[in-house]
């Protein structure tokens, strides 16, 4: 049954704990192949509206909804000029006519808001400046198939930019009970209304500048310096996070069954090197792979419940 029907999901705060159990449990089920002859959402169709470039998050949304039964119609921004050649509003107003979910990668967290406001269908965050919340389903769905789903207390350690995904991370150890720790230069904490989050649900996240934080962690995990939308910061940003980089010898300090994570592309040269992605340690591909299990189970939830209305 589907428990987050008719429901947007801009933040990983939109979920309950209970109700990201049922979507983790969905997500493993369905990389079982339990679903494999199951057509939940035969009929329906998911706009996926693009501001910025994507390989996983394109691919694995579109072949997610052919693999559900479903339809899904790639918008990229030269097509549909959100904001610009039309209102946000209206854009919202039309595609709600035709198609059952809107996913959308976009620059501001506002944007997608700002959709969800004038769309009565489910809206999916696929990335903005502020979070990136179908990206760490994939990451503790990963997670979970290493230490189990009693996460409670699990080291999770992010070193890099605080940004769209450092946040997020913090939204799931709110619901999860991981221990998150977030190490970035100083300048480059995460955002200040998602520490807040944490706060308001008494949850300690550690912030620090120091690398010595890493050591012993279950879950190594860094982005790029240089997120879409920055690069007139590259130089400035390069020179702030030198030594913030995760190499091979960085992941022999974390715990000996620890893993590393990433949720690519990477910037090999500056946060990492392609012998970190090679390590025996490292998880990226899987995590990559649970993208798609993971946002199948997702769009179930959202709009599984919906019938075909044509
Ligand atoms: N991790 C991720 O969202 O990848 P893409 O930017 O390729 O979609
Ligand atoms: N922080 C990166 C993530 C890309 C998936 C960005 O926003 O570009």
């Amino acid at each position: 049954r589907p428990v987050l029907a008719g429901r947007d999901f801009l933040s990983n705060l939109d979920m309950s704990v209970a109700e990201l159990r049922v979507v983790m449990d969905t997500a493993h089920s369905m990389k079982r192949g339990e679903w494999r002859e199951v057509k939940p959402l035969a009929g329906l169709s998911l706009a996926l509206v693009f501001e910025k470039a994507s390989l996983r998050t394109r691919t694995t949304f579109d072949v997610g909804m052919y693999q559900l039964g479903g339809h899904a119609i790639t918008l990229s921004n030269t097509e549909i000029g959100l904001g610009t050649r039309e209102r946000v509003s209206d854009v919202a107003r039309n595609l709600e006519r035709w198609v059952d979910g809107v996913m959308g990668r976009v620059y501001l967290q506002q944007t997608l808001h700002e959709l969800a406001d004038h769309a009565s269908i489910p809206v999916i965050n696929g990335l903005s400046d502020m979070l990136h919340p179908a990206q760490l389903l994939a990451d503790y769905q990963t997670i979970e198939e290493e230490f189990g789903t009693d996460l409670r207390g699990r080291r999770v350690v992010y070193i890099g930019d605080g940004n769209n995904l450092a946040n997020s991370h913090i939204h799931m150890g709110i619901l999860t009970g991981t221990e998150v720790t977030i190490v970035t230069p100083v300048g480059y904490e995460p955002n200040a209304g998602v520490l807040m989050d944490a706060v308001r649900a008494g949850v300690n996240v550690t912030l620090t500048n120091d690398l010595a934080a890493i050591e012993g962690a279950d879950v190594l995990y860094t982005d790029v310096w240089i997120s879409m939308g920055m690069e007139a910061e590259a130089d400035i940003r390069r020179r702030a996070f030198r030594g913030y980089q995760v190499t091979p010898a960085m992941l022999d300090t974390i715990a000996p069954d620890g893993i590393f994570l990433h949720c690519l592309p990477a910037h090999y040269g500056e946060e990492t090197v392609p012998e970190a992605t090679e390590h025996p340690k490292s998880r990226v591909f899987d995590q990559a792979e649970n993208r798609l299990h993971a946002q199948k189970a997702l769009m179930y939830h959202l709009m599984g419940n919906l019938k075909p209305r044509w």
